[in-house]
């Protein structure tokens, strides 16, 4: 049925079962690397630098009466930072949760190009945006996506083992990350015993951690004030586009979008300006 595509992988996209965990930033403090970790061969490959990893085309959504996109155009592509700005109700969230193969689009579509060939996100099923999110996208929201009953290494680990590896290669990988992300000691506390600016690092960790070439993230720092949040945005940016992964990111701040490479405006479910960010 056109409906339900099949998942257009063999296995998942890095062929070899569970995923690879990715190395954390060279420029971050020396973490316990795990020896095998490798980033996916096509996420920060230079011969694919600066093409499109993303491309969305004609994209609506509606919600009863309420039109949340009305026709959006959006292309990124490796390596860069976009920052989608707006006002309240203009449809960054929806935008983003389209891109991302949260929610599907009304009309238009959304492709994603993957190292197993080009992957119509839009046309996929629940169950194939599931398995795409988890093995291609980060994500780091303005709060709500950590586990608050598990740790800070727990809540890492278990982006690879969802995946399927195994839990010690699992919370090695994720300690790497963590203490890259200036965690080191912190490992073994639940979310409700840290800061809100230390829980966006274990948010960026867990998004990092599998390698996905795409990070998505929602006001990121939307619950921190200005000095924290532009640590977090340093990591947030170090931990993708300067390993050549790509961040699309929402923000209302425009000290967050000066950081990006790129800037969208959105007003009413339309793309109204778009232009270089402070980054470029
Ligand atoms: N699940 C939903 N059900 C009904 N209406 C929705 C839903 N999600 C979004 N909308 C509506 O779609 C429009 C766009 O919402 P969206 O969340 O994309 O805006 P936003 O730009 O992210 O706003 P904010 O800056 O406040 O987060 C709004 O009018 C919103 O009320
Ligand atoms: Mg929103």
């Amino acid at each position: 049925m056109s409906q339900h595509p099949p998942v257009p992988f063999a296995g998942t996209v890095r062929g070899a079962g569970a995923p690879a965990p990715a190395v954390p930033p060279s420029s971050a403090a020396p973490g316990p690397v795990p020896a095998a970790a490798a980033a996916p061969a096509h996420a920060a490959d230079p011969a694919h630098a600066g093409a499109a990893v993303l491309a969305a085309r004609g994209l609506t959504k509606t919600y009863g009466t309420t039109t949340a996109l009305a026709g959006v155009d959006l292309t990124v592509r490796r390596g860069e930072s976009v920052a989608i700005m707006g006002a309240s109700g203009s449809g960054k969230t929806t935008l983003l949760h389209c891109l991302a193969g949260i929610v599907r689009p009304d009309g238009g579509d959304v492709r994603l190009a993957t190292a197993a060939g080009d992957v119509v996100v839009s046309a996929l099923n629940e169950a194939g945006r599931s398995r795409l999110r988890r093995e291609q996208f980060g994500f780091v929201f303005q709060e709500g996506l950590l586990l608050p009953e598990l740790t800070a290494l727990e809540n890492v680990a278990v982006a690879l083992m969802l995946g399927g590896a195994a839990r010690p290669a699992a919370e090695h990988a994720a300690a790497g990350w963590l203490h890259a992300l200036g965690l080191a000691g912190m490992e073994h506390r639940r979310i409700g015993q840290l800061s809100g600016g230390q829980a966006q690092r274990v948010a960026i960790a867990r998004a990092q951690v599998t390698g996905a070439p795409v990070t998505f993230a929602d006001e990121p720092t939307g619950a921190l004030d200005s000095a924290t949040s532009a640590e977090v945005m340093d990591l947030l940016l170090g931990a993708t586009t300067g390993t050549g992964r790509t961040l699309v990111v929402v923000t209302h701040d425009e000290g967050v979008a000066a950081r990006c490479t790129r800037v969208v405006r959105l007003r009413d479910g339309r793309v109204v300006a778009e232009h270089a960010g402070g980054a470029r």
